[in-house]
């Protein structure tokens, strides 16, 4: 018998408004002006903190029932996350060392989120002496890890959603699929797990709003799921993904407010509502400048080498994602591939994107909008020097 194909009917994608409200970065001239007073000696992130505390109100202002909770991978700099603790601001942590770090400063581990869903049983131990009381999990397997280790948890689902649409995609890796949550919250209630709450990641750099509704109607779901068994649910954690404005339009943090703030008409209030910005956070206020090491011409083809690439910093190009960047010369737009300063073939930046045919050794490139996932990802590889980290303002 002839088999039919099954035709998946797709939902019709709403069109969001692009660009609806001005952003604020950090001005290049402020940029000029520091290197006058700093000549450069290696690659640096310049970091205007007037612009990390503005992004911070502006997120509340949007999204007054949401409390941020920065994902402290995108920049953990204790300049920075000084400035969202005064800001009010929670955390999400990857690792014990961000809790470190945020204990340095004064932070209550109870405001602290665990939200990596692969923890080992000694990160847990010490998290949870600490007093960190909220962990992620999207397994059995984890639910009973954290179980094992603190049998008062309060736990919190991660889900997968949709990432179309989004630069930096994060789904795969993690994320319970719908398909598997009821097994996920029957194991819960076995092994009287406080299974209380449900997270998602949209993916990183998202410019489509719709996956943050999905992912909210989904969490609509999976709570009345746990209500039906007699969980409690209590916390939605909309994750993170709020997007930057670098080459594209995108759709204002106004806009993706928008469509939260609708769905949540759907969470009572003995539901706590958090999200976990990173990028959104601190991205337009820093700006990474390094330096052509040389140029070489191989094969007909442009090549340029800088002092960071993909193990210095500059590495989310690699995925497609793509900045605004400036040099000081203004030859002819050219195709140039670029890449870092280590013998590894992995440390190529970009190909075959346009910059002045005249930059040569010696030249700085200035990398807008780049405060996130920089400085956060740079290694010493090949015995290269980490970037230096410098802050204007507060
Ligand atoms: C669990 C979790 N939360 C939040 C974030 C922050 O995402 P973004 O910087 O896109 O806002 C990440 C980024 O990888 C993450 O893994």
């Amino acid at each position: 018998m002839p088999r039919t194909a099954t035709i998946k009917k797709l939902r019709p994608q709403p069109e969001f408004p692009l660009d609806s409200h001005p952003e604020v970065s950090l001005d290049f001239s402020s940029v000029k002006q520091y290197l006058l007073k700093h000549p450069y000696k290696k690659p640096i992130l310049l970091v205007d903190l007037e612009i990390v505390r503005g992004k911070t109100r502006r997120f509340r202002a949007c999204l007054p029932r949401v409390r941020p909770h920065f994902a402290v991978k995108a920049n953990p700099d204790p300049r920075v996350l000084k400035v969202l603790i005064q800001e009010g601001a929670g955390f999400e942590i990857a690792s014990i060392a961000e809790l470190d770090i945020l204990m340095g400063l004064g932070v209550a581990p109870s405001e602290v989120f665990y939200s990596n869903p692969m923890k080992s049983r000694a990160y847990l131990e010490y998290a949870s002496a600490k007093g960190v009381e909220w962990f992620v999990v999207d397994s059995d397997e984890e639910i009973r890890k954290v179980q094992s280790v603190k049998a008062d948890a309060k736990m919190y689902l991660r889900i997968d959603v949709p990432n179309i649409g989004s630069d930096w995609p994060l789904a795969g890796k993690f994320g319970a699929h719908m398909n598997d949550v009821p097994d996920l919250i029957e194991a819960a209630v076995a092994c009287k797990a406080d299974l209380a709450g449900v997270t998602f990641h949209v993916g990183s750099q998202c410019l489509n709003p719709e996956n943050w509704r999905v992912g909210m109607d989904r969490a609509r779901k999976v709570f009345a799921s746990m209500r039906a068994v007699g969980l409690r649910p209590r916390l939605l954690n909309l994750g993170g993904g709020y997007p930057v404005r670098h080459v594209k339009p995108i759709p204002s943090m106004e806009t993706i407010a928008e469509v939260i703030h609708k769905e949540l008409r759907h969470f009572g209030p003995e539901v706590q509502v958090i999200a976990e910005p990173g990028r959104y956070l601190v991205s337009d206020a820093g700006y990474f400048i390094c330096r052509v090491v040389g140029t070489a011409m191989r094969n007909n083809q442009r090549w340029m080498y800088w002092d960071a690439g993909v193990f210095g910093g500059v590495i989310e190009t690699t995925e497609g994602l793509r900045y605004n960047i400036y040099t000081e010369r203004d030859g002819e737009p050219v195709a140039w591939n670029v890449a870092g300063p280590t013998c590894d073939s992995v440390d190529v930046v970009m190909r075959d994107e346009l910059f002045p045919a005249d930059l040569q050794e010696g030249d700085l490139i200035f990398i807008k909008n780049a405060g996130a996932y920089t400085t956060a990802y740079a290694s010493t590889f090949n015995g290269f020097p980490l970037p230096d980290v410098a802050t204007l303002g507060a």
